[in-house]
């Protein structure tokens, strides 16, 4: 697990509250924004995009993290995420971020850019099934 300053604790929430502003969330109008940091120092922001038919939309962590993966990058130090209300991750995006890592660090943010929580995957997701738990298969 790393090491993070309160600068940068600050910087990933400010990254990902002003991407929370080009969320597309006509529907439950609940923005998300999302700051994905890589052990490479590149940082990539998602925000929720909705869909008029409900299930295709996507949520802001999901859309970090396929970003980053897209690019390359397999390796997170941390994400932070921004909503009004300082909510957690849902157990889809908890899922997502348990395949590249456990020690992801989560900082958890609310509409005005305080933190409300810093956690972790594995705490967020206990006992996860993980790339590993395919192996035994050969
Ligand atoms: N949402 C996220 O973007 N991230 C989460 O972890 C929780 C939920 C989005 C999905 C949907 O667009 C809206 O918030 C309400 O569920």
């Amino acid at each position: 697990m790393i090491n993070l300053t309160d600068v940068e604790r600050q910087a990933l929430i400010d990254l990902a509250s002003e991407a929370r502003r080009r969320a597309y969330a006509p529907y439950s109008k609940y923005q998300v924004g999302a700051a994905l940091r890589t052990s490479n120092g590149r940082i990539y922001t998602g925000v929720n995009v909705e869909n008029a038919a409900y299930p295709t939309g996507i949520c802001a962590e999901r859309v970090a993290v396929f970003k980053a993966i897209s690019d390359g990058e397999r390796i997170f130090d941390v994400i932070a995420v921004v909503t009004s209300n300082g909510g957690t991750p849902c157990g889809s995006c908890r899922q997502v971020l348990a395949e590249f890592g456990l020690n992801t660090i989560v900082l958890i943010a609310d509409g005005k850019g305080r933190l409300v929580q810093e956690t972790s995957v594995n705490n967020l997701l206990p006992g996860a099934f993980k790339p590993e738990d395919l192996k035994s298969l050969g």
